[in-house]
């Protein structure tokens, strides 16, 4: 697949070997015409994740940019308190966690800069995991703060012939809640454990638009891969991870105000940034998430929903 830059005024640099590109020559807070947007889901079909630049987005027009590629989910399946009028906006604020969920959320489960630590792909416990979601930065440090981003296709075709053949047979477990993480009493952890989210997807996903396979595991939601014994699910696991955090697959973004980073979900996992915690310093995001479809594997079956229901536009959290 390529980008037909005869198809739009869009100007689309790759920044990094396997994955990224910036994207200028478009004004994300004014309407998109078609090719604008035929040209930009081209891109981050092929790119991955897409980066801009400078661009003046509220939270209105974030909503309205996102509308483009679909319609979008609530904040998160956990948030009881998206900003007033915009309940697609999910926040990615320490500050507002620790107000809403008290010192033990920031310290105990050392989720400061993100809701989940660690390597993950957004929300991948639900049976539907978003299609693609689109961060816009408001407050950054002046230094450190960068996310990272691997791509999970290249990290399957990086994997021998046999190693394939045998991971397209497997299916893992993905929750958020319950026996696993987060821990402790906390107002958060009860609200995340009465509101379980479970689901098993296929461990190597096809691509609906690119029929590309991606790795679909993820040390943020995966528990297990299921029907194997424990100790095998752990050193697959082990091997997977292994191979989708390679730097060659990745791609680091310095976040400026006003710059935009837009994921492909689907075949993407990240990393927020774990080196603020001995620092004072301010970091707000807001994402906004496209609602995704049931995962499929190479064998054809779809995921399959344990627990929760699946992420769309409604209010899911249950107990307060
Ligand atoms: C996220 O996980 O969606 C947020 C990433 C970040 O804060 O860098």
């Amino acid at each position: 697949m390529t980008v037909a830059p005869e198809r739009t005024a869009l100007s689309v640099r790759p920044v990094a070997g396997h994955i990224g590109a910036d994207i200028s020559g478009v004004d994300l807070s004014a309407p998109l015409d078609e090719k604008t947007v035929a040209g930009l889901t081209d891109a981050l079909h092929r790119y991955k994740v897409i980066f801009f630049r400078g661009q003046e987005l509220d939270h209105a027009a974030q909503i309205r940019f996102g509308r483009h590629f679909g319609e979008l989910t609530y904040a998160h399946p956990h948030d009881d308190a998206p900003p007033e009028g915009h309940p697609e906006i999910f926040t990615v604020d320490p500050e507002r966690y620790a107000k809403r969920y008290g010192g033990e959320y920031t310290v105990r489960t050392r989720r400061k800069y993100s809701y989940v630590a660690g390597w993950h792909t957004d929300v991948t416990a639900a049976v539907n995991p978003p299609a693609a979601s689109i961060l816009r930065a408001e407050v950054v440090p002046e230094v450190g703060g960068d996310t990272t981003w691997t791509n999970l296709v290249a990290a399957y075709d990086g994997l021998s012939a046999p190693v394939r053949a045998f991971i397209d047979t497997l299916r893992a477990e993905h929750r958020y809640g319950g026996s696993d993480k987060p821990a402790g009493g906390s107002a958060y952890a009860r609200r995340v454990n009465d509101n379980l989210l479970v689901a098993v997807h296929p461990v190597v996903r096809v691509h609906p638009v690119t029929g590309e396979r991606a790795l679909f595991v993820n040390p943020g939601f995966t528990s297990h891969i299921v029907d194997v014994e424990p100790r095998e699910s752990r050193a697959i696991l082990d091997l997977l991870y292994a191979e989708l955090t390679r730097p060659e697959y990745t791609v680091r973004f310095r976040w400026e105000p006003g710059s935009v980073a837009f994921w492909d979900n689907r075949a993407t996992a990240h990393l927020a940034p774990a080196d603020l915690d001995h620092l004072d310093v301010r970091r707000t995001l807001h994402r906004v998430t496209v609602i995704g479809d049931r995962p499929v594997g190479p064998d054809g079956r779809e995921s399959e929903l344990l627990a929760g229901r699946p992420f769309t536009a409604d209010h899911a959290v249950v107990v307060d």
